[in-house]
């Protein structure tokens, strides 16, 4: 989503605004924008739709300065166009403003403050800019109480970043619900809504909380909570290699990241397993889930399709009831809790705004929780009682795939500790570390199957607008994933379905070539699985098998290699996001970016 780029004190200000920014392209956005100023009275703003490079394309040679904020927008309030792009301005082009987040009162504002005042976007953002502008002026207020003002009349999420000519080496920064966070550099100070931004500026970052005012000059951040008081906070090191964040000899993200899963998997067996397997896993963390007598799993998009695998290994190996929820349903419309709850949230970014809003009022409840996420020190990370980091290194691509595996992987090794705790047989007798292994392994030759599997994906998808994906118990969650994978890389729309459902209704729906893919790999549903496509073929579906070794016939069109049955999912992933992937590809579309998508979903 959009993305906040800002620094102070650096000659080079255009060059690392628009680096930070095309470092925030994998967020998704339509239109980008910066204002810098020299301090010496020049000042400059470019603005455009589409991509970076159009942006850089109008950066005239004079255009420079050592202030400035750049942005990149994904459209909300208005359509995309170079006057809904930020930065905005007050009219008389005093203040400029970049802002991430939705205001949600920013009609009644304009009603009751500025209703004479001729605007030129549709933006909520242009509101906020012209607002405080008019209690600068019409109040006599400096910047920052201007800001405050303004600030306190706010509903809804933001990150702002906020220039004003008559301090132009000054940022002023507030937040409420999106992230932010300031970049101490070496003689000059950044802020970024994403550490990946600034990366090559800085490694130590300072958070910002909700509700809090900070002005950054080239030297100097001064920190103010809500009442006014002045804060102290320590820097802390991010410690990801601005080199990771690039694709290197790979055409897209996405493949980079699919071939990273054999390495990911080894990562967290170092990480959390010790050499002989045992899980090393914070004793209260554990103890606190050990309380509990329901675990709720709460996650979007393909964070939640990890929840639905991750149900099945807390209910087999720590024989815990466990339920898996859609944030963004669970947030306004909680179902009845169990006596003592615990809950764990799954997200890569750890800033979903949908996941967020269940977290803030899980902590109302005064309920412990876990987030296990990808990113250090995201919003999501710091709110909840527990924190597990996925170490999956920066994942891009817009269509995740390392972090889903990933997520699975950890929750397997955390039930396997639970389960052990609580003395249940299944988990003792779980050998984790040598089953990563052998998923680690199978990833690897799957991956290296790349040619069969581009194949594949042209004879089954490529001539089809529609497609299945269909399996029973964990297999069906598996199915899930891959029918996200595919729509929302190839615009192939795509169904996944429990197998034995299919023929309650869905299958009129299938004619002659209609692709459907089985997944087979659980003992007890195998058969069943097949009776169900044979019906689908029987009605002129063009069918594919994905199978596990142990549970192949001839004719299985992709046989894969076996692991536990409840860690099948590592697997047979990782051919439906390559199925994915060469659709994407082959039809000529934007792989790591698809219509309409944003990496970070920063509003509700
Ligand atoms: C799909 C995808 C999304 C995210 C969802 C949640 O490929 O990436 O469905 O899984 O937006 O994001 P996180 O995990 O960051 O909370």
């Amino acid at each position: 989503m959009c993305g906040i780029v800002g620094v102070t004190g650096n000659d080079n200000a255009v060059k690392i605004l628009v680096e930070g920014l095309q470092k925030l392209e994998y967020r998704g956005y339509d239109s980008a924008g910066i204002y810098v100023n020299d301090q010496k009275g020049n000042d400059y703003l470019v603005k455009t739709k589409g991509r970076i490079s159009q942006l850089r394309e109008k950066i005239t040679p004079d255009v420079h300065g050592s202030t400035g904020i750049g942005h990149t927008r994904w459209a909300t309030h208005g359509v995309v166009s170079v006057d809904n792009a930020h930065p905005h301005f007050s009219n008389d082009d005093r203040f400029y403003l970049v802002h991430n987040g939705v205001i949600d009162n920013f009609q009644e504002i304009k009603a009751q403050y500025l209703s004479d005042v001729p605007f030129r976007s549709q933006t909520d953002t242009e509101v906020v800019v012209q607002l405080i502008d008019k209690f600068a002026v019409e109040d006599n207020l400096d910047a920052k109480s201007a800001f405050l003002k303004a600030l306190s009349l706010l509903k809804g999420s933001y990150a702002f970043l906020l220039m004003d000519r008559e301090q132009p080496d000054t940022l002023f920064v507030a937040k409420n619900k999106s992230p932010l966070l300031v970049g101490v550099a070496d003689g000059f100070n950044v802020v970024c809504s994403d550490a990946m931004a600034m990366l090559r500026e800085t490694h130590d970052f300072l958070e910002i909380m909700d509700g809090e005012v900070v002005t950054v000059t080239p030297n100097d951040v001064k920190i103010q909570d809500a009442d006014g008081n002045p804060v102290e906070r320590k820097t802390y090191h991010v410690d990801m290699n601005a080199d990771e964040t690039d694709k290197g000899t790979y055409p897209f993200y996405m493949l980079k990241e699919v071939d990273e899963q054999p390495n990911v998997m080894r990562k967290l067996a170092q990480t959390y397993l010790s050499e002989h397997g045992e899980p090393q896993i914070d004793d209260k963390l554990i103890k606190a889930m050990q309380a509990a007598d329901r675990l709720y799993i709460i996650g979007a998009g393909t964070s939640y399709h990890a929840g639905l695998v991750g149900k099945r290994l807390f209910e087999r190996l720590a024989h815990i009831p466990t339920e898996v929820h859609v944030s963004s349903e669970f947030a306004y419309e909680q179902p009845m809790l169990a006596d003592k709850p615990f809950f764990i949230f799954l997200t890569q970014s750890g800033e979903t705004a949908d996941s967020r809003e269940v977290l803030v009022n899980v902590n109302d409840a005064g309920y412990p929780s876990l987030t296990i996420t990808n990113v250090q020190n995201s919003t999501l990370s710091r709110e909840a009682s527990y924190t597990l980091l996925l170490h999956a290194g920066p994942e891009i691509a817009v269509a995740s795939t390392k972090a889903y595996t990933a997520q699975i992987a950890l929750e397997a090794i955390l039930a396997k500790a639970l389960g052990e705790v609580n003395g249940q047989i299944v988990a003792q007798n779980f050998n984790i570390r040598q089953q990563l292994g052998l998923v680690a392994t199978g990833m690897q030759a799957i991956v290296d199957e790349k040619a069969k599997i581009e194949d594949l994906a042209n004879n089954y998808l490529m001539k089809s607008n529609r497609a299945f994906y269909i399996g029973r118990g964990i297999d069906h969650a598996v199915s899930l994933e891959a029918a996200l994978k595919l729509k929302e890389i190839s615009y192939v729309q795509a169904e996944g379905f429990a197998s034995g459902e299919l023929k309650h209704g869905t299958i009129a729906l299938i004619e002659k070539d209609t692709p459907v893919i089985g997944f087979i790999t659980q003992a007890k549903t195998a058969g069943l699985t097949r009776s169900n496509l044979q019906e689908t073929m029987a009605r002129g579906a063009k069918t594919m098998t994905i199978v596990r070794e142990g549970l192949a016939i001839d004719g299985d069109t992709l046989v894969l290699p076996d692991v536990d049955e409840m860690l099948m999912p590592l697997l047979t992933v990782v051919p439906a996001q390559l199925l994915a992937y060469y659709t994407s590809l082959n039809k000529g579309l934007d792989v790591d970016k698809p219509r309409n998508l944003a990496k970070s979903v920063t509003v509700e």
